[in-house]
């Protein structure tokens, strides 16, 4: 196992931290981006929340992967270079892993680097063949190139969690076009992607009776805290979550209790009471749409996989047209 990390200092990240909480807080409606609830807490909390019995895209996806993990192993080919975007702990890696042959490689990327050494460890002693490559950074600034060390190989990201739902449809179509330009023409993308449903089981899965939820949106205000100064009573904010239908996304906002101020870097940003910092979109998409989005960003779907209720779908895509569709199982 190697690791050649371009890892942010941790001046440079609070740097980052600080510029986007500024300028989200000066913005209307105020909002503060989601990447920024990845800490190794807020990493612990999200796995907490795939844990809850309301929170079904993590165990549904699971049950999707090693019911057809096989059929995915096959489309992504030998030899290949598997790429894990935001892997965090990469718990359901394994369910792909398992049926690459020997000559396979792996590269994690996570913003996160306790996250990254510990599920590095854990999957290189699963699989001690495995060449890997960890990468600390943000995927959202992905190199607009194969990785140099694999580039003869074929690029497959793997982008599992539905992850791709916490983008704006506009950004959406940017990151999947700039995989498409690191995987090169020969290369593919197996993605997980949360469906549309009842609003019910949607609402509930966002607001889980335990508050793993809660604490994960509030955690973004103790880092505000502990990480930039920031002057707040994190007591007198609220979790609110629940789905928009209209844009088709559950929304997470911070919710102020009352009239107040919060004090960064010496500027005061004021806040009415019912006034919310938007912390997070989760966007759930058909299969239908989904298609159509990957289409945009020039990807050919060659295959889906869903569960009976149809809750989730995992798709293939490829960069050639020329490949084969099978369909929806
Ligand atoms: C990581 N992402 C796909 C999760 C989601 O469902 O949008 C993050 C999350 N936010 C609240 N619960 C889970």
């Amino acid at each position: 196992m190697r690791n050649e990390s371009p890892t942010p200092s941790p001046e440079q990240e609070e740097d980052d931290f600080l510029c986007s909480v500024r300028e989200g807080l000066r913005s209307r409606p105020k909002t503060i981006p989601p990447k920024y609830f990845y800490d190794a807490h807020g990493s612990h909390l999200f796995d907490l929340i795939c844990t809850t019995p309301e929170y079904y895209p993590t165990r549904t996806e699971t049950a999707i992967l090693e019911r057809h993990g096989a059929e995915m192993a096959e489309m992504i080919g030998i030899s290949c270079t598997l790429i894990e975007l935001g892997s965090g702990s990469a718990i359901k890696t394994p369910l792909i892993l398992q049926h690459l042959d020997d000559d396979a490689a792996y590269i994690p990327i996570d913003i996160c680097d306790s996250h990254l050494q510990q599920s590095t460890q854990r999957l290189q002693t699963m699989f001690p063949k495995l060449k890997m490559l960890p990468l600390c950074a943000d995927y959202h600034q992905l190199p607009g190139h194969a990785f140099k060390r694999y580039a003869s190989r074929r690029q497959v990201v793997f982008f599992p969690g539905s992850t791709i739902g916490n983008c704006t449809p506009e950004e959406a179509v940017q990151l999947l076009q700039r995989v498409a330009a690191l995987v090169g023409p020969g290369g593919g993308l197996l993605i997980g992607v949360d469906a549309k449903k009842s609003p019910d089981v949607l609402n509930a899965a966002y607001n889980d009776a335990a508050g793993h939820t809660a604490a994960f949106n509030l955690n973004l205000l103790t880092r505000m805290q502990c990480e930039l100064g920031a002057q707040l009573d994190a007591d007198q904010f609220s979790h609110h979550a629940y789905y928009n239908e209209t844009h088709g996304r559950i929304e997470m906002h911070l919710v102020s209790r009352c009239r107040q101020v919060i004090r960064l870097n010496g500027e005061s940003f004021e806040f009415n009471a019912g006034e919310s910092i938007h912390t997070e979109n989760s966007y759930k998409y058909t299969a239908r749409e989904f298609r159509q989005l990957a289409r945009t960003a020039g990807w050919h779907l060659r295959s889906t996989w869903h569960d009976e209720n149809e809750l989730f779908n995992v798709h293939y895509l490829s960069q050639s047209a020329s490949e084969p569709l099978q369909l929806a199982r």
